[in-house]
């Protein structure tokens, strides 16, 4: 794919999709099975050079990995994952370096985690501070711990009881990634209910944790153990299928069903801001994942609060939404999207100003001065910043409005390589 991408305006889009497998459950699908002894089969896995980039770090860890697209077999060797005197590369998946600095810090050696240019301006230090009080040592670049990541892992890892300060499923992940061969007890608490995938998955592979949830947050303890090899059946990606849902409610003769969707409550909470707004979405639970139908309707502004869209992956299309509603909508709490694959909190600002908006921030809330319709949204041309979600949110914006033309498009492989396939398909 060349790295400029213009969208033209859609007249109209109808049609049903399969996004990818869910990106989430695909790092830990395969995770998990390279921890298991013996032989683990997934079917759905996402497709995205994320995922790819957790398949070849497993593999440098002793874990065999065979098959493509529809089925891959994963081997975990029976006496364990062991370090890989080359580096681990992560890529631009934030999630494989998180999940993986979980798993490295429990087996002796040392592991050196190295990523693009994005991944190396993230955060590390939060996943680094509970590994530390493990046992593992890790150090990285500079006081945010950045990658170059190295981390010096320990056959002895201790049990913690760590309160997240930050609602992030990858930093919980990590800790009980690590604590599968801990002393004692791994508990974690987080004070707002991000997603379930580690701990569900880790239920399905035979390890025991439990789980409490508080009137705020929850709580959940793993007790050490082995995951046991299994099958996996990943289901559709919801934070994918939020670019269809919200391209469905502002492009004026719409009608678009996502099927097979993980419709989990910590990821769907997009679909009531967007209810709120007035879209005409509708969620419906079936046997092989929910699915997920978006009609056209005119939009109201709305505030949205990151405890309701805890990792806030769908923050960049609600914005295209709010553009397009009647009304200022409110984006509060939104820190963590600076510290994304790019700033996504001034990406998402560009993207409404550059439609035509009117945006304003205060300390970590954002507002949008909606249009009243993508039909008054101006062309866009912007850089995505190896941003995958800027590019599809900025391609959303473009097939309700007036086009858009993206540098840097490629870089939605690293989640949904056939995304610009998929949106001419509507069409
Ligand atoms: C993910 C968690 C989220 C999300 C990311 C995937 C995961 O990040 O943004 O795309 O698979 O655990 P945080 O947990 O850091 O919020």
């Amino acid at each position: 794919m060349s790295d400029a991408v213009s969208v033209a305006p859609a007249s109209s889009l109808r049609g049903a999709l399969h996004v990818p497998g869910d990106k989430s459950a695909s790092h830990r699908a395969l995770i998990l099975s390279a921890l298991a002894d013996g032989a683990s089969t997934i079917t759905g896995l996402s497709p995205g050079q994320d995922v790819a980039a957790t398949a070849l770090v497993v593999r440098e860890l002793g874990a065999d990995v065979n098959g493509d697209g529809g089925v891959v077999v994963v081997t975990g060797p029976s006496a364990g994952l062991r370090a890989s005197t080359h580096d681990l590369e992560c890529a631009n998946s934030g999630t494989t370096m998180r999940l993986v600095a979980g798993v490295v810090s429990a087996l002796v050696g040392r592991h050196r985690l190295v990523g693009d240019a994005s991944l190396s301006r993230r955060p590390m230090d939060r996943v680094a501070a509970p590994l530390r009080l493990m046992g593992a040592d890790v150090e990285g670049e500079g006081p945010r711990v950045c990658a170059p990541l190295v981390v010096t892992g320990s056959a002895g890892l201790r049990a913690i009881e760590y309160a997240v300060p930050v609602a992030s499923a990858q930093v919980k992940s990590a800790v009980l990634l690590a604590g599968l061969s801990a002393s004692g007890h791994t508990t974690v608490h987080e004070s707002v209910r991000t997603r379930t995938t580690t701990e569900e998955m880790m239920r399905h592979a035979g390890v025991t944790v439990h789980s409490v949830d508080h009137e705020e947050g929850r709580s959940v303890t793993l007790t050490p153990g082995r995951p046991r090899p299994t099958t996996w059946d990943v289901p559709g990606d919801p934070s994918q299928a939020a670019f269809f849902a919200v391209l469905g409610a502002i492009h004026r003769d719409a009608a678009l069903t996502i099927l097979g969707v993980d419709a989990a409550p910590e990821r769907v909470g997009y679909v009531d801001v967007l209810e709120r707004m007035g879209a005409r979405v509708v969620l419906l639970a079936g046997d092989r994942g929910a699915s997920l139908t978006s009609a056209s309707a005119d939009l109201t502004a709305t505030e949205v609060t990151s405890d309701e869209i805890p990792s806030v992956d769908e923050v960049p299309v609600l914005t295209v939404a709010a553009a397009a509603a009647r009304g200022v909508s409110a984006f509060r709490n939104m820190s963590e999207l600076r510290v994304k694959e790019s700033d996504r909190f001034a990406a998402s600002m560009d993207l409404a100003r550059r439609l035509g908006c009117r945006v304003w921030d205060e300390g970590d809330d954002f507002f949008v001065e909606g249009l009243g319709s993508a039909a008054r949204f101006r062309a866009v041309d912007l850089d995505a910043g190896l941003d995958h979600r800027i590019v599809m949110a900025a391609a959303v914006a473009g097939a309700a409005g007036a086009g858009a033309t993206i540098s840097g498009a490629s870089t939605v492989a690293s989640s949904y390589p056939h995304f610009f396939d998929d949106l001419a398909s509507l069409q």
